[in-house]
């Protein structure tokens, strides 16, 4: 699974910014501007962001919070490489100065991270593309301290019948369509419209979550549920491996 989603994703790297954007009609920003405000990072706390791509969260944890510690991991080279030119880019940004900063190519589930490293994790458009979310989701609680937070993005299908229809229409006749003007791979863009609908009709996130060890499990839907912010907490009466 590693290898496909590296074919899947070192590919569209140069093209991933523009066709967020492009698709979302720039909402994707708004996204996961609402993320790191739920997950209100504090200052001196240590975050993770896994699958991290070209590190638009790190940046909007350093942006709209007072955190200075972020860690982006990711198994793309492409993605974390675009990562650090963005951070070139954007070092003179008063929110960028003291900032730590550390990038980290490599498998979520073998990146060698030490037990209770960070405070909060967060996911923004990765978890879907992990086939063994049970193992991703006890790795991060193992990576959690006691009472850590757990902050995820990721698309759903909206509950409005009609919007529905309208919005799977757009997912997998449209958005393959001009997936492929844009970066000329027309697979590429379909194994991503592909995966929200199976996501969002084979997945019970919530109960995942709790078998993993997490509680305070709660969803909000975001622009009628094209997208769900989910937000849990590490359940410390059941610890790792327990
Ligand atoms: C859809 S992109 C999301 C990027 C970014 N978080 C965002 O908000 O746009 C998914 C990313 O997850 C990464 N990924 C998938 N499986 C992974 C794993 N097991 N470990 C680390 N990264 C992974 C992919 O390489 C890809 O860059």
């Amino acid at each position: 699974m590693t290898e496909r989603t590296k074919f899947v994703f070192d590919p569209i790297a140069p093209h991933y910014d523009r066709c967020n954007h492009l698709f979302s009609f720039g909402l994707d920003r708004r996204w996961r501007e609402a993320l790191v405000r739920a997950a209100c990072p504090q200052l001196n706390e240590d975050v993770l962001d896994i699958c991290t791509g070209t590190g638009d969260v790190v940046f909007d944890v350093l942006r709209y919070s007072p955190a200075r510690k972020v860690t982006g991991i990711d198994l793309s080279e492409p993605m974390i490489h675009l990562a650090q030119e963005k951070q070139i880019l954007l070092g003179s940004r008063k929110w960028m100065r003291q900032a730590r900063l550390c990038w980290k190519t490599a498998d979520i589930m073998s990146a060698g991270l030490a037990d209770g490293g960070y405070d909060l994790a967060t996911c923004a458009f990765g978890i879907r593309n992990i086939a063994d979310r049970s193992k991703a989701f006890h790795e991060l609680n193992r990576l959690l301290r006691p009472n850590g937070r757990l902050a995820i993005l990721e698309f759903s299908l909206p509950s409005n019948p009609l919007v529905r229809l309208v919005y799977r229409f757009y997912l997998q006749i449209l958005m393959p369509v001009f997936g492929r003007a844009v970066t000329g791979r027309r697979d590429a863009l379909r194994y991503l419209s592909k995966s929200i609908v199976h996501w969002h009709t084979s997945v019970d996130f919530r109960q995942e979550l709790s078998a993993a060890g997490f509680n305070e499990i709660r969803s909000k839907a975001l622009t009628l549920g094209i997208v769900t912010l989910w937000l849990a907490r590490k359940d410390d009466q059941r610890p790792y491996g327990s």
